[in-house]
């Protein structure tokens, strides 16, 4: 399976923050923001990504993260011209997709939870030997900012609608998809919607349609955090302060997920970090040695 990174968009909820920095690459308390949805990729066992952003954005992801070979991945990179919705995602990477399936992230989503590696793995299984799409959703108390998933008795999806104003539950869809490979050939044949976008909505509303489309609830206590606004993004950075002050163990730092996935060696990353200062690489040798032990 291969991965995608939408981190596009023009940021205006957060001006003047991303009036020349992209919000994806603010900072959530000590990483920049796109480390966390690329680490749930790494998590879900991708090692294929590619990062897509707008024209004036998209060298400064490349700056940072390079070809990825510093996590033991490889990154590539595509432009979007114009913010035109997130199924462009499927179009504008259709060559890098080639035959395989895909998962689709936003760069502005950050997940934390206990057993969120196995559920993700789950799900790359799933789409792998079902050939269904595989989305996720989350309680919240303002449904309408998002898309809202209903359920019927037995616990199956009713159905998806897109920011609706009435929301009829508090599920909200969450920015992280997997689908198999005709996603590609559903994004090409979508219209934009009134807000002139080719929407996911409509693309899980496809698989919905087909009985193809798998719904996994994210248990209660499961972090799913939102960057939208100014408030949101202090709030992300709080949680992640907090959790890591307490446990002194970092969320989604992409060199020790690397490690544990055994894509590079405890040398390698010693000498990657030898030189570098300040407690993220602090952090990093402590975990090198460690392993090492
Ligand atoms: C997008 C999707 C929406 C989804 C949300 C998750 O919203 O359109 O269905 O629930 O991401 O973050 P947007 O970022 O376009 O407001």
């Amino acid at each position: 399976m291969k991965g995608i990174i939408l981190a596009g968009g023009s940021g205006t909820r957060l001006h003047p923050l991303t009036l020349v920095v992209s919000k994806q690459l603010l900072p959530i308390y000590d990483k920049p923001m796109v480390y966390y949805p690329l680490s749930v990729l790494m998590q879900a066992g991708i090692k294929e990504v590619l990062l897509i952003s707008t024209p004036s954005d998209i060298h400064n992801f490349e700056r940072l993260l390079g070809d990825g070979s510093k996590f033991g991945i490889r990154i590539e990179y595509k432009v979007q011209p114009s913010p035109d919705g997130l199924a462009q995602a499927f179009i504008l990477g259709a060559d890098f997709i080639g035959d395989d399936s895909v998962a689709l992230v936003l760069g502005d989503n950050i997940f934390h939870g206990a057993g969120f590696s196995d559920l993700l793995e789950r799900a790359v299984q799933k789409v792998e030997k079902d050939h269904v799409a595989v989305v996720f959703g989350n309680y919240v108390k303002d449904p309408e900012r998002y898309g809202v998933a209903t359920f019927n008795k037995q616990g199956n999806v009713r159905s998806i609608e897109e920011k609706p104003e009435n929301p009829n539950s508090n599920y909200a869809v969450v920015g992280l998809y997997f689908y198999p490979n005709s996603v590609i050939k559903i994004a090409k044949g979508l219209q934009p919607s009134k807000r002139g976008e080719l929407e996911i909505t409509a693309v899980n509303q496809y698989y919905l349609k087909e009985e193809c489309l798998d719904m996994q609830i994210l248990s209660r206590g499961f972090a799913w955090l939102d960057t939208g606004t100014h408030e949101a993004l202090t709030e992300a950075t709080e949680f992640v302060k907090a959790v890591e002050k307490r446990t002194g163990l970092k969320i989604s730092c992409l060199e020790e997920i690397a490690l544990m996935q055994k894509w590079i060696s405890p040398e390698e990353l010693q000498l990657q970090v030898k030189d570098l200062k300040g407690d993220y690489y602090d952090y990093i040798k402590q975990v090198v040695l460690r392993i090492k032990k």
